[in-house]
Protein backbone atom coordinates (compact mmCIF):
# COMPACT_ATOMS: atom_id res chain seq x y z
CA UNK A 1 0.00 0.00 0.00
CA UNK A 2 1.02 3.56 -0.88
CA UNK A 3 2.21 5.59 2.63
CA UNK A 4 0.71 8.77 2.45
CA UNK A 5 2.19 11.39 5.57
CA UNK A 6 -0.66 13.79 6.87
CA UNK A 7 0.87 16.90 9.35
CA UNK A 8 -1.96 17.95 11.36
CA UNK A 9 -3.96 14.68 10.44
CA UNK A 10 -5.87 15.03 13.94
CA UNK A 11 -7.60 18.21 12.83
CA UNK A 12 -10.91 18.68 11.62
CA UNK A 13 -9.78 18.12 7.54
CA UNK A 14 -7.05 14.80 8.32
CA UNK A 15 -10.26 13.63 10.20
CA UNK A 16 -12.57 13.29 7.51
CA UNK A 17 -9.73 12.86 4.80
CA UNK A 18 -8.35 9.55 6.36
CA UNK A 19 -10.81 7.63 6.15
CA UNK A 20 -11.31 8.37 2.43
CA UNK A 21 -7.50 7.52 1.84
CA UNK A 22 -8.02 3.88 3.27
CA UNK A 23 -10.63 3.83 1.27
CA UNK A 24 -9.00 4.15 -1.78
CA UNK A 25 -5.86 1.72 -0.39
CA UNK A 26 -3.44 3.89 0.52
CA UNK A 27 -1.60 3.79 4.12
CA UNK A 28 -2.41 6.70 6.24
CA UNK A 29 1.01 7.92 8.42
CA UNK A 30 -0.31 11.26 10.60
CA UNK A 31 2.77 13.42 11.57
CA UNK A 32 0.95 14.86 15.10
CA UNK A 33 2.86 16.55 18.33
CA UNK A 34 1.43 14.22 20.66
CA UNK A 35 2.56 10.86 21.27
CA UNK A 36 -0.59 8.37 20.06
CA UNK A 37 -0.33 4.86 18.94
CA UNK A 38 -1.45 2.82 15.90
CA UNK A 39 -5.41 2.81 15.03
CA UNK A 40 -7.29 1.22 12.73
CA UNK A 41 -4.69 1.10 10.90
CA UNK A 42 -3.54 4.66 11.07
CA UNK A 43 0.22 5.41 11.75
CA UNK A 44 1.02 8.28 14.19
CA UNK A 45 4.38 9.72 14.36
CA UNK A 46 5.11 12.29 17.06
CA UNK A 47 7.39 15.12 16.02
CA UNK A 48 8.14 18.56 16.70
CA UNK A 49 8.35 21.03 14.57
CA UNK A 50 8.78 23.80 16.67
CA UNK A 51 12.21 21.99 17.91
CA UNK A 52 12.70 20.72 14.35
CA UNK A 53 12.54 17.76 15.75
CA UNK A 54 11.21 14.52 13.52
CA UNK A 55 12.79 10.87 12.87
CA UNK A 56 13.28 11.00 9.48
CA UNK A 57 13.71 7.11 9.36
CA UNK A 58 9.72 7.67 9.51
CA UNK A 59 9.45 9.23 5.93
CA UNK A 60 11.09 6.77 4.23
CA UNK A 61 9.01 4.80 1.10
CA UNK A 62 6.38 8.07 1.33
CA UNK A 63 4.98 8.46 -1.96
CA UNK A 64 3.11 11.30 -0.77
CA UNK A 65 2.77 13.87 1.85
CA UNK A 66 -0.29 16.05 3.00
CA UNK A 67 0.46 19.58 4.62
CA UNK A 68 -2.60 20.08 6.97
CA UNK A 69 -0.64 21.59 10.05
CA UNK A 70 -1.29 24.98 11.72
CA UNK A 71 -2.11 27.18 14.51
CA UNK A 72 -5.55 27.74 14.20
CA UNK A 73 -6.32 30.55 12.84
CA UNK A 74 -9.65 32.04 14.51
CA UNK A 75 -9.11 30.55 18.08
CA UNK A 76 -6.49 33.42 19.58
CA UNK A 77 -6.19 37.13 19.30
CA UNK A 78 -3.56 37.75 16.85
CA UNK A 79 -0.77 39.20 18.65
CA UNK A 80 2.57 39.47 17.86
CA UNK A 81 3.79 35.86 18.81
CA UNK A 82 -0.02 34.01 17.88
CA UNK A 83 1.19 35.73 14.29
CA UNK A 84 4.64 34.21 14.92
CA UNK A 85 3.07 31.02 15.82
CA UNK A 86 0.45 30.71 12.68
CA UNK A 87 3.22 31.46 10.26
CA UNK A 88 5.81 29.11 11.76
CA UNK A 89 3.63 25.98 12.29
CA UNK A 90 3.09 25.87 8.32
CA UNK A 91 6.07 27.45 7.16
CA UNK A 92 8.92 25.91 9.53
CA UNK A 93 7.41 22.84 9.56
CA UNK A 94 7.06 22.37 6.15
CA UNK A 95 10.64 23.31 5.64
CA UNK A 96 11.89 21.07 7.94
CA UNK A 97 10.56 17.92 6.45
CA UNK A 98 11.79 19.45 3.17
CA UNK A 99 15.07 19.90 4.47
CA UNK A 100 14.94 15.91 5.75
CA UNK A 101 13.63 14.51 2.51
CA UNK A 102 16.41 16.43 0.70
CA UNK A 103 19.25 14.33 3.69
CA UNK A 104 17.09 12.02 2.55
CA UNK A 105 17.71 11.68 -0.83
CA UNK A 106 14.19 10.81 -1.60
CA UNK A 107 11.36 13.04 -2.51
CA UNK A 108 7.41 11.90 -1.98
CA UNK A 109 5.87 11.75 -5.90
CA UNK A 110 3.29 14.32 -4.43
CA UNK A 111 2.66 17.31 -2.06
CA UNK A 112 -0.61 18.47 -1.23
CA UNK A 113 -0.60 21.31 1.04
CA UNK A 114 -3.47 23.30 2.42
CA UNK A 115 -3.92 26.94 1.82
CA UNK A 116 -6.76 29.61 1.83
CA UNK A 117 -8.46 32.15 -0.53
CA UNK A 118 -7.20 34.35 2.94
CA UNK A 119 -4.15 34.43 0.00
CA UNK A 120 -6.40 36.53 -2.02
CA UNK A 121 -6.65 39.28 1.02
CA UNK A 122 -9.90 39.58 3.04
CA UNK A 123 -10.65 42.62 1.92
CA UNK A 124 -14.29 42.78 0.62
CA UNK A 125 -13.92 44.11 -3.56
CA UNK A 126 -15.38 43.69 -6.50
CA UNK A 127 -14.85 40.82 -9.24
CA UNK A 128 -14.35 37.65 -8.68
CA UNK A 129 -10.56 36.09 -7.85
CA UNK A 130 -9.35 33.16 -9.79
CA UNK A 131 -6.06 31.11 -9.22
CA UNK A 132 -4.02 33.72 -11.29
CA UNK A 133 -5.02 37.14 -8.99
CA UNK A 134 -2.73 38.71 -7.43
CA UNK A 135 -1.81 38.12 -3.59
CA UNK A 136 -3.73 40.60 -1.29
CA UNK A 137 -1.46 42.67 1.13
CA UNK A 138 -2.78 41.48 4.50
CA UNK A 139 -1.64 39.15 7.23
CA UNK A 140 -3.38 36.23 5.68
CA UNK A 141 -2.19 36.83 2.53
CA UNK A 142 1.20 37.05 3.86
CA UNK A 143 0.63 33.30 5.86
CA UNK A 144 -0.75 32.02 2.59
CA UNK A 145 1.93 33.01 0.16
CA UNK A 146 5.01 32.18 2.34
CA UNK A 147 2.60 28.72 3.29
CA UNK A 148 2.87 28.15 -0.69
CA UNK A 149 5.87 28.76 -1.30
CA UNK A 150 6.92 26.34 1.28
CA UNK A 151 5.35 23.87 -0.20
CA UNK A 152 6.39 24.68 -3.87
CA UNK A 153 10.72 24.64 -2.83
CA UNK A 154 9.17 20.37 -3.59
CA UNK A 155 9.58 21.41 -6.75
CA UNK A 156 10.99 19.50 -9.38
CA UNK A 157 10.58 16.86 -7.03
CA UNK A 158 7.78 16.23 -5.94
CA UNK A 159 4.11 17.09 -8.30
CA UNK A 160 3.39 19.79 -5.91
CA UNK A 161 -0.39 20.72 -5.53
CA UNK A 162 -1.78 23.74 -3.55
CA UNK A 163 -5.41 23.95 -2.28
CA UNK A 164 -6.60 26.98 -1.43
CA UNK A 165 -9.44 26.57 0.79
CA UNK A 166 -12.81 28.32 1.77
CA UNK A 167 -14.93 28.16 4.78
CA UNK A 168 -15.21 24.69 5.81
CA UNK A 169 -18.60 23.76 6.76
CA UNK A 170 -18.68 20.75 9.28
CA UNK A 171 -20.61 19.70 12.06
CA UNK A 172 -17.87 18.71 14.10
CA UNK A 173 -15.63 21.75 14.40
CA UNK A 174 -15.19 25.22 12.43
CA UNK A 175 -17.61 28.36 11.52
CA UNK A 176 -20.67 25.97 11.29
CA UNK A 177 -20.67 24.99 15.09
CA UNK A 178 -21.67 28.84 16.89
CA UNK A 179 -23.53 29.08 13.33
CA UNK A 180 -25.36 26.65 13.97
CA UNK A 181 -26.22 27.78 18.06
CA UNK A 182 -26.92 30.94 17.02
CA UNK A 183 -29.80 29.97 14.75
CA UNK A 184 -31.49 27.38 16.50
CA UNK A 185 -31.85 29.84 19.05
CA UNK A 186 -33.18 32.35 16.32
CA UNK A 187 -30.20 34.53 16.89
CA UNK A 188 -29.26 34.45 13.64
CA UNK A 189 -28.18 38.27 12.32
CA UNK A 190 -25.64 39.00 9.91
CA UNK A 191 -22.38 40.51 10.95
CA UNK A 192 -20.98 44.03 10.03
CA UNK A 193 -22.66 45.08 6.60
CA UNK A 194 -23.14 40.95 5.72
CA UNK A 195 -22.58 41.96 2.10
CA UNK A 196 -18.89 40.62 2.68
CA UNK A 197 -18.57 37.49 0.80
CA UNK A 198 -18.02 33.76 2.32
CA UNK A 199 -17.01 31.31 -0.18
CA UNK A 200 -17.74 27.76 1.40
CA UNK A 201 -17.05 23.80 1.02
CA UNK A 202 -18.55 20.91 2.82
CA UNK A 203 -16.09 19.08 4.55
CA UNK A 204 -16.69 15.95 2.58
CA UNK A 205 -16.34 17.38 -0.99
CA UNK A 206 -12.86 18.87 0.99
CA UNK A 207 -11.40 15.96 1.59
CA UNK A 208 -12.93 14.11 -1.72
CA UNK A 209 -10.96 16.70 -3.30
CA UNK A 210 -7.52 16.25 -1.21
CA UNK A 211 -7.69 12.25 -2.63
CA UNK A 212 -8.72 13.23 -6.51
CA UNK A 213 -5.39 15.45 -6.35
CA UNK A 214 -3.70 12.86 -5.01
CA UNK A 215 -4.63 10.38 -8.02
CA UNK A 216 -5.00 12.93 -10.63
CA UNK A 217 -1.52 13.20 -11.88
CA UNK A 218 -2.34 16.07 -14.33
CA UNK A 219 -3.18 18.45 -11.39
CA UNK A 220 0.12 20.88 -10.52
CA UNK A 221 -0.44 24.55 -8.74
CA UNK A 222 -3.10 26.11 -6.89
CA UNK A 223 -7.11 25.39 -6.95
CA UNK A 224 -9.20 27.41 -5.43
CA UNK A 225 -11.03 24.91 -3.02
CA UNK A 226 -14.78 26.36 -2.68
CA UNK A 227 -18.09 24.87 -3.82
CA UNK A 228 -19.27 28.55 -4.17
CA UNK A 229 -17.67 31.33 -4.09
CA UNK A 230 -19.64 34.51 -4.52
CA UNK A 231 -22.70 34.30 -1.73
CA UNK A 232 -22.58 36.92 0.39
CA UNK A 233 -22.66 36.42 4.46
CA UNK A 234 -26.16 37.81 4.54
CA UNK A 235 -27.52 35.10 2.07
CA UNK A 236 -25.11 32.32 3.42
CA UNK A 237 -26.76 32.93 7.15
CA UNK A 238 -30.29 33.49 5.81
CA UNK A 239 -30.24 30.53 3.67
CA UNK A 240 -29.24 28.50 7.30
CA UNK A 241 -31.94 29.51 8.82
CA UNK A 242 -34.19 28.88 6.13
CA UNK A 243 -32.76 25.12 5.97
CA UNK A 244 -33.28 24.90 9.86
CA UNK A 245 -36.90 26.47 9.77
CA UNK A 246 -35.80 29.31 12.26
CA UNK A 247 -36.74 33.25 11.43
CA UNK A 248 -33.72 35.71 10.09
CA UNK A 249 -34.81 39.15 11.00
CA UNK A 250 -32.34 40.16 13.77
CA UNK A 251 -30.01 43.44 12.84
CA UNK A 252 -26.95 43.66 11.75
CA UNK A 253 -24.36 43.41 14.77
CA UNK A 254 -22.33 46.09 13.93
CA UNK A 255 -18.66 45.84 12.83
CA UNK A 256 -16.93 47.80 16.19
CA UNK A 257 -17.99 45.25 18.34
CA UNK A 258 -16.31 42.47 16.34
CA UNK A 259 -12.95 45.02 16.08
CA UNK A 260 -13.54 45.44 19.69
CA UNK A 261 -13.18 41.72 20.64
CA UNK A 262 -11.24 40.18 18.31
CA UNK A 263 -8.94 42.99 16.84
CA UNK A 264 -7.04 42.51 13.45
CA UNK A 265 -8.86 38.59 13.78
CA UNK A 266 -12.07 40.32 13.31
CA UNK A 267 -11.14 40.60 9.47
CA UNK A 268 -11.99 36.71 9.13
CA UNK A 269 -15.57 37.68 10.27
CA UNK A 270 -16.11 40.66 8.36
CA UNK A 271 -14.47 40.49 5.31
CA UNK A 272 -14.55 38.29 2.49
CA UNK A 273 -13.58 38.46 -1.53
CA UNK A 274 -15.88 36.23 -3.85
CA UNK A 275 -13.73 33.14 -5.51
CA UNK A 276 -13.75 31.45 -8.57
CA UNK A 277 -14.04 27.76 -8.22
CA UNK A 278 -13.93 26.48 -12.01
CA UNK A 279 -10.12 25.47 -12.04
CA UNK A 280 -11.05 22.89 -10.12
CA UNK A 281 -14.11 21.66 -11.68
CA UNK A 282 -12.01 21.55 -14.65
CA UNK A 283 -9.39 19.64 -13.06
CA UNK A 284 -12.23 16.29 -12.99
CA UNK A 285 -13.82 16.95 -9.56
CA UNK A 286 -17.39 16.86 -9.58
CA UNK A 287 -19.35 18.23 -6.32
CA UNK A 288 -21.26 16.64 -3.53
CA UNK A 289 -22.74 19.34 -2.40
CA UNK A 290 -22.75 22.15 -4.76
CA UNK A 291 -25.79 23.97 -3.59
CA UNK A 292 -25.73 25.98 0.03
CA UNK A 293 -29.12 24.11 1.11
CA UNK A 294 -27.52 20.65 0.16
CA UNK A 295 -24.68 21.23 2.21
CA UNK A 296 -26.76 22.61 5.27
CA UNK A 297 -29.30 19.45 4.84
CA UNK A 298 -27.00 17.20 4.96
CA UNK A 299 -25.01 18.61 8.15
CA UNK A 300 -28.42 18.63 10.71
N1 LIG B 1 -11.21 24.56 8.63
C1 LIG B 1 -11.28 25.60 7.80
O1 LIG B 1 -12.35 26.29 7.65
C2 LIG B 1 -10.08 25.99 6.97
C3 LIG B 1 -10.20 27.00 6.00
C4 LIG B 1 -9.09 27.37 5.25
C5 LIG B 1 -7.86 26.74 5.46
N2 LIG B 1 -7.76 25.75 6.41
C6 LIG B 1 -6.44 25.15 6.66
O2 LIG B 1 -6.46 23.74 6.43
C7 LIG B 1 -5.58 23.09 7.37
C8 LIG B 1 -6.36 22.00 8.08
O3 LIG B 1 -7.49 22.62 8.69
P1 LIG B 1 -8.22 21.99 9.96
O4 LIG B 1 -9.54 22.69 10.07
O5 LIG B 1 -8.16 20.51 9.91
O6 LIG B 1 -7.27 22.53 11.13
P2 LIG B 1 -7.29 22.09 12.68
O7 LIG B 1 -8.52 21.31 13.00
O8 LIG B 1 -7.01 23.33 13.47
O9 LIG B 1 -6.07 21.07 12.77
C9 LIG B 1 -4.77 21.39 12.40
C10 LIG B 1 -3.78 20.44 13.05
O10 LIG B 1 -2.52 21.11 13.04
C11 LIG B 1 -1.77 20.74 14.18
N3 LIG B 1 -1.30 21.95 14.84
C12 LIG B 1 -2.00 22.84 15.60
N4 LIG B 1 -1.20 23.80 16.08
C13 LIG B 1 0.04 23.51 15.63
C14 LIG B 1 1.31 24.11 15.81
N5 LIG B 1 1.47 25.21 16.55
N6 LIG B 1 2.39 23.54 15.20
C15 LIG B 1 2.24 22.41 14.44
N7 LIG B 1 1.08 21.78 14.26
C16 LIG B 1 -0.01 22.34 14.84
C17 LIG B 1 -2.68 19.94 15.12
O11 LIG B 1 -2.28 18.58 15.10
P3 LIG B 1 -1.45 17.91 16.35
O12 LIG B 1 -1.95 18.56 17.60
O13 LIG B 1 -1.83 16.46 16.25
O14 LIG B 1 -0.01 18.18 16.06
C18 LIG B 1 -4.07 20.12 14.51
O15 LIG B 1 -4.86 18.96 14.65
C19 LIG B 1 -5.09 24.18 8.34
O16 LIG B 1 -3.77 24.54 8.01
C20 LIG B 1 -6.04 25.33 8.11
O17 LIG B 1 -5.45 26.61 8.30
C21 LIG B 1 -8.85 25.35 7.16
Amino acid sequence: MKKVIITGGTGLVGQSLIPKLKKAGFSPNVLSRSKRSEKGGVEFIQWNPALKKVDSDELKECDALIHLAGANVGSKRWNKSRKAEIISSRVDSLNLLYHEFEKLGVFPKTVISASAIGYYGMKTSPGIYDEQSPNGNDFLAEVCSRWEEAAHQFNPHSRVVILRIGVVLSNKGGALVPLNKLTNLGLSSPLGSGKQYMPWIHIDDLSSMFVHALMENTMAGPYNAVSQGDITQKDFLKTLAKVRKKPFFMPNVPAFVFKLIFGEMSQILLEGKAINGDKIKKAGYNFMYPTLESAFKSLM
